[in-house]
């Protein structure tokens, strides 16, 4: 750690410098930057470089605030000693940007390729499909959306279907939004005007999810790295933008153990900026960008 990891002026060591905040604000010291970095990598494997020193110390400045702190030394005691606010840390320092029909090509994809074969496994068997590291939402609403299609018709062969979405997330506040589904004109704004009409419905200045859609999702907290709660195979995972954030090594185990939990045949879903580079890469076929199949023996 250098002394680059040293955020803002106030009673900075002499010669460290500058990072931009207020002038005699809490100063994020290279060794609280460390203990933080080493709470997160050993908890939600997210892997923080120097270069996040500024990020970090606005996200946390808040939780000081909270606490009646005035330096980081402290806040890091608290973190130490206090399971809840360890915790919530956490949660503060995960990024939760998301869209509806974010990488649109995954869902141009998915309604072509995935839901006919989807069709196909939902006459002999349950089809489940996994948003992991959901967001508020937006990614597994619009994958119900593409299944539930353009008419206000739920389609025949879902409603017989056993077909569940599962969307997971560390972050408990989130998960809350999922379950709700409550979105601004704003964050609605992305959702095409046939699946919007067909599957939102006004609420008050705000859009909530329609009942066919909420009632295909199920949203929960799950660490990624905790156990899995799946007792069966799954058929889709959605797992974007989410390994970015981690180390290596552990993408690896992730990627390891999202191809173990696919059925054969089954497509997994990854971010623009991402790839499969542990041996799992090799039991999955590429079918498009940042799209795997499974391979079906
Ligand atoms: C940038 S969002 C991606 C949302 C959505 N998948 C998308 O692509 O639009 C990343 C999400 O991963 C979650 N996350 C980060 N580390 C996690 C972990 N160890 N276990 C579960 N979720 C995690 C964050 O809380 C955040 O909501």
């Amino acid at each position: 750690m250098t002394q680059a990891a040293t955020a803002r002026a106030g009673s900075a060591a002499p010669g460290d410098p500058a990072v931009p905040g207020a002038p005699g604000g809490p100063v994020l010291g290279a060794a609280e930057f460390s203990a933080i970095a080493a709470i997160m990598q050993s908890d939600a494997r997210i892997h923080l470089s120097e270069a996040k020193t500024t990020l970090v110390h606005s996200r946390l400045s808040r939780r000081l605030r909270e606490h009646g702190l005035t330096d980081f030394r402290n806040y890091v005691r608290l973190v130490q000693s206090d399971p809840q606010e360890r915790a919530a840390m956490v949660v503060a320092l995960t990024t939760n940007h998301t869209h509806f029909f974010r990488e649109a090509h995954h869902f141009d994809h998915f309604r072509a390729t995935a839901v006919p074969w989807l069709q196909q496994r939902a006459r002999s068997g349950p089809v489940r499909i996994w948003s992991a590291g959901c967001s508020s939402g937006e990614e597994v609403h619009t994958i119900a959306m593409c299944l539930l299609g353009e008419s206000r018709q739920v389609p025949g062969w879902l409603r017989s279907a056993d077909l569940r979405l599962l969307a997971t997330d560390i972050a408990p506040h989130v998960v809350e939004s999922t379950s709700r589904g409550i979105y601004s004109a704003t964050t609605v704004e992305p959702v095409p005007t046939a699946y919007r009409e067909a599957w939102m419905r006004r609420f008050g200045a705000d859009y909530q999810m329609a009942d066919e859609a909420r009632a295909l999702v199920t949203a929960k907290v799950l660490n990624l790295f905790d156990p899995w709660p799946m007792r069966q195979r799954y058929d889709v995972i959605f797992c974007r933008n989410v390994m970015i954030y981690f180390d290596d090594q552990a993408k690896a185990e992730l990627e390891a153990r999202f191809v173990d939990l696919l059925a054969p045949g089954g497509y997994l879903y990854i971010g623009h900026s991402e790839r499969l580079i542990g041996p799992a890469a090799a039991r999955m076929r590429a079918c498009g960008h940042t799209i795997y199949q499974k391979e079906a023996t």
